[in-house]
């Protein structure tokens, strides 16, 4: 018998799982959830690379509903062999305005193990954030090895490993303006 081929993004089948139209919908929908929780002036904080597209687009939608804010990124890598997450996180570029006494939004793009989302928290809290509200484009809540949740979620999803929408495999597909899934 032929092993299969290993899946690279070249072979890669990707099928879309929540259409660009359902994404902006959500992120307006989004957007009102969050605004009431703002104070005046709140630190975005977000997560690169993948959370990007997903803070262009929740950032005007939050600033269309009067939202104040200033836009910072940070970049986090999770260590460990091959693709399973060892849960030791390190930063790589960090937020550089003042957080004491401030209110963070902290943006990421998925909720996957939950080590990425709580290590930020933490880190953040450390550099005298007050409050840390959480959003994430998708949660895989089955995937969850360490207690985390965020307070903001714009779709639970299944077990699947995504792309687009700035997300991921191997660098590319990050242009894609749906979620799609990688075909197993
Ligand atoms: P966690 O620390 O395991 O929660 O990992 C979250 C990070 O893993 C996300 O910010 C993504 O960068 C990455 N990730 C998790 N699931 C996927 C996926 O399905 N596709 C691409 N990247 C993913
Ligand atoms: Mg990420």
């Amino acid at each position: 018998m032929t092993t299969p081929p290993p899946l690279t993004p070249d072979n890669a089948q990707v099928k879309t799982l929540l259409e660009a139209s359902a994404i902006q919908a959500r992120i307006e929908t989004l957007a009102g959830e969050i605004f009431p929780r703002l104070q005046e002036q709140v630190v975005v904080v977000a997560l690169l690379k993948g959370a990007y597209v997903f803070t262009a687009d929740l950032v005007r939608a939050l600033s269309k509903q009067g939202a104040k804010m200033s836009i910072q990124f940070m970049v986090l890598s999770s260590y460990g062999a091959g693709t399973v997450s060892s849960g030791r996180v390190q930063v790589k570029l960090d937020c550089d305005e003042d957080l004491t006494g401030r209110q963070v939004l902290l943006l990421d793009d998925i909720l996957d193990s939950g080590n990425t989302l709580s290590f930020a928290v933490d880190h953040l809290k450390q550099k005298g954030a007050t409050e840390v509200l959480t959003a994430v484009l998708l949660d895989k809540p089955a995937r969850r090895t360490t207690p985390a949740q965020a307070d903001f979620v714009g779709f639970a999803i299944d077990n699947l490993f995504v792309v687009g929408y700035g997300i991921d495999f191997a660098e590319h597909f990050r242009d894609r303006a749906d979620v799609g899934f990688i075909q197993p």
